[in-house]
């Protein structure tokens, strides 16, 4: 049995649906009349659907009673599914599979640590569902990212303890959680933005081939 395993982070990481979250909370938005911009978008990204909704609803300076937020988080989420129904394989980003295929060749073991309910969805949708070891996502936790709890449930299904985690992720919050835990955190992004990341890439094709060798064999 390998020595490390891997967790990715999904949105962001292995597919971009922050674009269909966007277009959903933009009609809502346009809905409720107020103006919703790509960069108010950026907000929402690896927090989960309860708060984004609270975050949508500050910037538009709108309250709601929790009936009404209910129905909006359901509209909003028939919406989305609208836009992953019609997602393929075309939609991975580049350099995923390519590490998998890294991942699978190492005998590394590799799960998935997601905030979003429709993660099993998206990943059947463009064809990984089955490559992945275990899926932890936002219907399997009860606390948000920065809190550690969904990287700590995938360290359990990998077996593994913490320390010997990597995680993948492209949000702030997602950084936070790993760190936390003392999980290697390689940050996928912005390296202004993903400043407390161990490693930083600002995509997953800059990762060299070597990264997991080197750090299997620094762990002997
Ligand atoms: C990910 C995304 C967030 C999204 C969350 C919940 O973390 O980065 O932008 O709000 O998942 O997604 P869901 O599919 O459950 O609405
Ligand atoms: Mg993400």
């Amino acid at each position: 049995m390998s020595k490390i395993g891997v967790i990715f982070d999904l949105d962001g990481v292995i597919v971009d649906t922050a674009k269909y979250h966007y277009l959903a909370w933009k009609s809502l938005a346009d809905h409720l009349g107020f103006e919703f911009t790509e960069a108010h978008n950026e907000l929402l990204k690896g927090v989960s659907r309860v708060r984004s909704l609270e975050i949508l609803l500050d910037i538009g300076n709108v309250q709601l009673s929790e009936q009404r937020k209910q129905e909006i988080l359901i509209s909003k989420n028939e919406e989305y599914l609208g836009y992953i129904m019609k997602m393929n394989a075309d939609e991975i980003l580049p350099g995923a599979e390519k590490l998998l295929n890294t991942l699978d060749d190492l005998g590394i073991n590799y799960v998935l640590g997601s905030a979003s309910k429709n993660a099993e969805l998206i990943l059947k949708q463009v064809g990984l569902y089955h490559r992945f070891y275990g899926i932890v996502d936002g219907n399997a936790v009860s606390k948000a990212k920065p809190d550690p709890e969904v990287f700590l449930i995938g360290a359990k299904k990998l077996n593994m303890p913490p320390k010997s985690c990597i995680v993948f992720e492209d949000a702030i919050a997602g950084i936070e959680a790993a760190n936390i835990v003392n999980m290697t955190s390689v940050g996928i992004g912005d390296k202004d933005i993903l400043i407390e990341a161990d490693f930083n890439f600002n995509s997953l094709t800059e990762i060299p081939e070597d990264f997991f060798s080197r750090f299997l064999s620094e762990k002997n």
